[in-house]
């Protein structure tokens, strides 16, 4: 029973075969994910927002997220484990960017990393590939320069999507073995997907890309709120709600534990 490597995902393309991919955290949800066949689990820097309680993933650190990516590559046994790689850990120097990634994944066990960014960061995936360490681009609405697009917005309308393109591009010439598209034009994510060799990954890219990925908690309906681009495929937060306020109940009015829970002595 071997992990999912960089070769099943192009050949996955090759076939024309789409996967899912989800993000996970820790231990029971990646177990979880495992088992039910996720064949690519992201411990994204949205680890900020859902762990962490960070308004953006631009605060989160190395330090934050190398225990959770250790808690996912021990919870599972059959997933490619993906380390994301936080802003501020790959930006200034390819050289930086080996130091985080090779933490990542000595310490971390994850079996790739994934930086945001296009042609600007080619020279960081050219070294990391040459050293060993799979990478996962992500282009498009890259959520750690919120601050200089000033928002969370579609990406790659318009003009702008030959410069999308460009990027993607880039990041496959530079070595990278799949490129997230977030928050692009259906008909965008369709071109980058056809012009590609390497596989697309879309969030908010449309039903073209050869993957899709969600932050777990958006797709479980946990989140209290979510962008267009999630559909909720349960309602966690229901389900969970009503569990805390019943046994709440149960343990005031005292029907909470009975016999059956408690010892004999
Ligand atoms: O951090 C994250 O969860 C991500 C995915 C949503 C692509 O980068
Ligand atoms: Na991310």
């Amino acid at each position: 029973n071997r992990r999912v490597t960089v070769r099943d995902l192009a050949s996955a393309k090759g076939r024309g075969e789409r996967w899912p991919m989800l993000t996970s955290y820790d231990a029971m949800s990646a177990r979880i994910f495992d088992e039910a066949g996720i064949p690519v689990l992201l411990v994204g820097d949205s680890a900020a927002n859902v762990v962490y309680g960070y308004d953006t993933t631009v605060p989160v650190s190395v330090d934050e997220l190398l225990p959770l990516v250790a808690a996912v590559a021990r919870s599972t046994q059959r997933a490619m484990v993906v380390a994301d790689l936080p802003f501020g850990s790959y930006e200034g120097s390819p050289q930086q960017a080996l130091e985080t990634a090779t933490r990542f994944m000595k310490e971390g066990r994850a079996q790739a990393v994934k930086l945001e960014g296009g042609a600007e960061v080619a020279p960081q995936v050219e070294l990391l590939v040459r050293a060993g360490v799979p990478v996962m681009a992500h282009v498009g609405l890259t959520p750690q320069s919120v601050n200089t697009l000033g928002g969370f917005r579609v990406q790659g309308r318009g003009e702008a999507a030959d410069q999308l393109l460009a990027d993607a591009r880039a990041m496959e010439d530079a070595g990278a073995f799949a490129v997230v598209l977030e928050a692009v034009p259906a008909d965008l994510g369709a071109r980058v997907t056809e012009e590609l060799g390497v596989p697309t990954v879309g969030i908010g890219a449309g039903a073209s890309t050869d993957a899709q990925v969600l932050v777990w908690q958006d797709m479980a309906g946990l989140s209290d709120w979510t962008p267009k681009f999630v559909k909720t495929f349960t309602d966690l937060r229901a389900s969970l709600r009503d569990a805390a306020e019943t046994y709440a109940e149960e343990v005031r009015e005292g029907s909470f534990p009975e016999d059956q829970h408690s010892y004999s002595g």
